[in-house]
């Protein structure tokens, strides 16, 4: 397998990985502008991207999957739920759905709770054993923090839903399996984010202050610590819906 983890734009954290044998690679939460990039380490590995994901439709940045999707002509995968939302074709994605990379198989984990199409990727290298390896969390767990609910209005009951989705889904999962968030410190999407881009199910549990409270203290902590919903956020989420990301190089 290989691996990279890229620091974007926004404290945001993208991924390509994927199996080298089989010359097969994942493109995860690419951000509008860096297409370019995947498409030049696809190049230096040698392999075929042969599926481009969003954890989720994004608030905080504007999208670069459906671009590089249509320069690759291969699928771009959102949730299920986005069926009839956005205005462009994709690849819906269902719970407990298995895409596979080669030796890489990437099982889809329906998460919500920071928006209701978010989507946990249980990943697993057929090479190494056949347990997942590691989890891309997207905004839904982060390093020493949680996803805050993006739906205006809604903070309430999407707080309860990301409680659920942690507790039932995330947490349950072996303390070994190593995660990957969609951002680390300095990004609007979270309170208290760490600037370690990476950590583990089991250290989380243990010292991540979101994930040790009951349910009500989880919704009333999540809901006090909704950083300031950026100004720009409602436009953002208009242009990744209607497949229209702007291009930062473009005039
Ligand atoms: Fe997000």
């Amino acid at each position: 397998m290989f691996f990279q983890q890229r620091a974007a734009a926004n404290a945001t954290l993208s991924y390509f990985f994927g199996c080298a044998g089989h010359a097969k690679a994942v493109a995860v939460d690419v951000v509008a502008g860096d297409e370019d990039w995947f498409i030049a380490q696809a190049r230096q590995a040698g392999v075929r991207i042969a599926h481009v994901i969003d954890t989720h439709v994004h608030a905080d940045h504007y999208s670069g999957g459906l671009e590089l999707a249509r320069r690759l002509a291969v699928p771009y995968c959102l949730h299920e739920s986005n069926k009839g939302r956005v205005s462009f074709d994709f690849q819906p994605l269902a719970d407990g759905q298995r895409l596979e990379a080669g030796n890489v198989l990437v099982d889809v984990m329906h998460t919500p709770g920071h928006t209701p199409d978010s989507m946990c990727l249980l990943v697993r290298d057929m090479r190494r054993g056949d347990e997942p390896w590691f989890v891309v969390t997207g905004d839904t767990l982060f390093v020493g923090a949680v996803g805050r609910p993006d739906l205006a209005g809604q903070e309430r009951r999407m707080a309860a839903q990301l409680f659920d989705s942690l507790h039932t889904r995330l947490l349950t999962l072996p303390a070994e399996l190593e995660i990957y968030p969609g951002h680390q410190a300095g990004s609007a999407c979270g309170a208290g984010l760490s600037g370690k881009p990476a950590s583990t199910i089991g250290f989380e549990r243990r010292f991540n202050p979101m994930l040790s409270m009951p349910r009500e203290r989880f919704i009333e902590a999540v809901m006090a610590d909704i950083p300031p919903r950026p100004a720009d956020m409602d436009r953002i989420v208009e242009a990744n819906l209607r497949g229209a990301a702007p291009h930062p190089l473009a005039a």
